[in-house]
């Protein structure tokens, strides 16, 4: 940790429920880390045996972040980062990607579970150029994530804003649509939208997400590639587009193009 880095909106005493089965302690479980409890193997290995590509789905979906973040901290030029639904600390995590491009970023991580900003020290290695702070926060209200994360980042210059694995838990399409429209307002032309996120693209991953909701919080809900498209209305879509995650800018390779995944992703510039 570096004397650049700092913890916002800290709670007292995280609090954990290791009886209820947590979207990030099961997604870290599926990437191969160790921070979860039995309920979340549980869950996680139920899913696994209805939706056995699941693994495969993290771990592309998690590549997809860090070719994104290395296209914008490199190519785009970014310097400063809100990935909000950060999950729990892991390999590659948005700062080491983006300052090993360029020292000077500076990231905001964001998450509501509490097991997440008890790691949250894994997350303010910043180097000594650039800035990590971590505000436990929900995305239910961008207001408040707005105000804390401005202590860091400087809203006149351009920011990405990183939306990888979370709109799928807010339901409705209006609800997820107008959160969006807060974020992207309050960023300026330059700026740069990148989601990821589930779809019902089979019926694999139709039941994964049965199952997930009858037992795991909070829930998620699949949408359809147009739907996930629809959050980048009014941006300039980066090239190749909403695709899935390991179809976008992949490393060359002689078997072509990679399979898709059961979910749709892509990179979006605010004009
Ligand atoms: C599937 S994980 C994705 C983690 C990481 N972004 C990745 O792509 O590997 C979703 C994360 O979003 C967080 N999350 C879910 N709903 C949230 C909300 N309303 N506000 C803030 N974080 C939320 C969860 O705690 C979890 O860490």
């Amino acid at each position: 940790m570096t004397d650049s880095s700092s913890s916002l909106g800290q709670r007292q005493a995280p609090e954990f429920d290791s009886s209820v089965p947590q979207t990030a302690r099961i997604w870290n479980y599926w990437l191969g880390g160790k921070d979860y409890f039995p309920v979340d193997r549980a869950v996680g290995d139920q899913i696994l045996e209805a939706f056995p590509a699941i693994v495969e789905n993290a771990r592309a979906s998690r590549a997809f972040l860090v070719r994104a973040v290395r296209y914008l901290a490199g190519e785009a030029g970014i310097r400063q980062f809100l990935d909000i639904g950060t999950g729990l600390p892991t390999a590659n995590n948005t700062h080491q990607v983006a300052q090993a491009v360029a020292p000077e970023c500076r990231i905001v991580y964001v998450d509501n579970d509490p097991l997440v900003l008890a790691h949250a020290r894994a997350l303010l290695t910043s180097s000594p150029e650039g800035a990590t702070a971590y505000l436990d926060a929900d995305l239910r209200d961008p207001d408040t994530i707005l105000q804390a994360a401005a202590e860091t980042l400087d809203f006149s210059q351009p920011v990405a804003i990183m939306l990888m694995g979370i709109l799928g838990h807010i339901a409705d399409d209006d609800e997820a649509r107008s959160i969006v429209k807060r974020l992207v307002g309050a960023v300026p032309s330059g700026s740069y939208l990148t989601m990821n996120d589930g779809t019902d693209t089979s019926q694999e991953v139709v039941e994964a997400a049965r199952i997930w909701n009858q037992s795991a919080k909070p829930p998620y809900h699949l949408r359809s590639p147009e739907r996930i498209a629809r959050f980048f209305d009014g941006l300039e879509l980066v090239e190749p587009g909403v695709v899935s995650p390991p179809r976008w800018r992949p490393e060359p390779s002689p078997s072509g193009l990679p399979a898709g995944i059961d979910s749709f992703c892509g990179v979006a510039r605010k004009p």
